[in-house]
């Protein structure tokens, strides 16, 4: 998609939209005419290009913290990197466009493997990302007490994210070949764990596969905490994430209420 302020087929759905009204360059409100606006408000690429940059290292100070941990790479098919390399990529993508982005990190990432060529092959511009990358891992450059490891088979909801821990993905793309693997390594180094809180809000839907899986791609992740971030809504960032694939729908709307004040 085109850096340029566009119009997403004549809605108000504008890219990079949040980065122009935290300058103040769109006013905050519904647009009665999309087209006259994006016309009236015709940016460069490359001045979107250093708002972007600007906003992302803005989360370098003070934004929350995300880490993936590529500590387990080692053991992955060719096809599993790429695709684990493709989901970097629109998990990056989507932290660019996030009202508050997150920083980020790639930990236990080697120069020399054959996934960074992997990443550089599958994404553009891959060497140029604003992230953090080192070859330590995550356990050797965070206080152990903020680190918040994220796993499917926690038994602890994340109830909310905070600026002050640094949350952290397993970079895996397995869904059972390596079950509860963050888990036992969260365990084995005495780690906060969580997962996100599905079972919460969320109910099995009745599929012909009769399939219900609450272990999601990273960059799904990403997009709930994101979503939550800027929504403080559980229900929301969910829905946002967890694709109707994984056989999961919203709670209806009075149980989640209910819900709400047990938080
Ligand atoms: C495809 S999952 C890998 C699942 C893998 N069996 C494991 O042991 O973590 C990739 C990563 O996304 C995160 N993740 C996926 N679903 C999650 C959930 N429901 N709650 C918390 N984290 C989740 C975890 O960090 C996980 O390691």
């Amino acid at each position: 998609m085109k850096l340029s302020v566009c119009i997403d087929k004549g809605t108000s759905i504008i890219p990079q939209r949040w980065i122009l009204l935290e300058h103040g360059l769109l006013p905050n409100c519904i647009y009665t005419s999309p087209f006259k606006r994006a016309a009236e408000q015709k940016h460069s690429k490359k001045f979107l290009k250093a708002l972007t940059k600007e906003h992302l290292l803005e989360a370098k100070n003070s934004g929350p913290r995300l880490c993936i941990d590529l500590s387990m790479t080692q053991h992955m098919t060719k096809k599993e990197l790429s695709r684990l390399s493709a989901q970097i990529r629109r998990l990056y993508g989507s932290n660019k466009k996030a009202a508050k982005p997150f920083w980020l990190y790639l930990t236990s990432f080697a120069g020399n493997s054959l996934f960074y060529d992997e990443c550089v092959r599958m994404n553009d511009g891959f060497v140029n990302y604003l992230v953090d990358t080192t070859e330590n891992s995550f356990l050797d450059i965070f206080p152990l007490e903020t680190v918040v490891y994220l796993t499917p088979d926690s038994d602890n909801a994340l109830e909310d994210v905070n600026p002050e821990k640094v949350y952290v993905l397993g970079g895996l793309v397995d869904e059972s070949i390596q079950k509860k693997l963050t888990y036992h390594k969260a365990r084995e180094h005495g780690l906060q764990t969580a997962r996100l809180p599905i079972q919460e809000y969320m109910v099995k839907n009745v599929n012909v596969k009769n399939f219900h899986s609450e272990i999601l791609a990273i960059n799904q992740v990403f997009d709930v905490l994101s979503t939550y971030c800027r929504t403080q809504s559980w229900p929301e960032a969910l829905q946002a994430g967890v694709s109707p694939g994984k056989g999961y729908i919203l709670r209806n709307k009075t149980t989640l209420e209910e819900k709400e004040d047990l938080f």
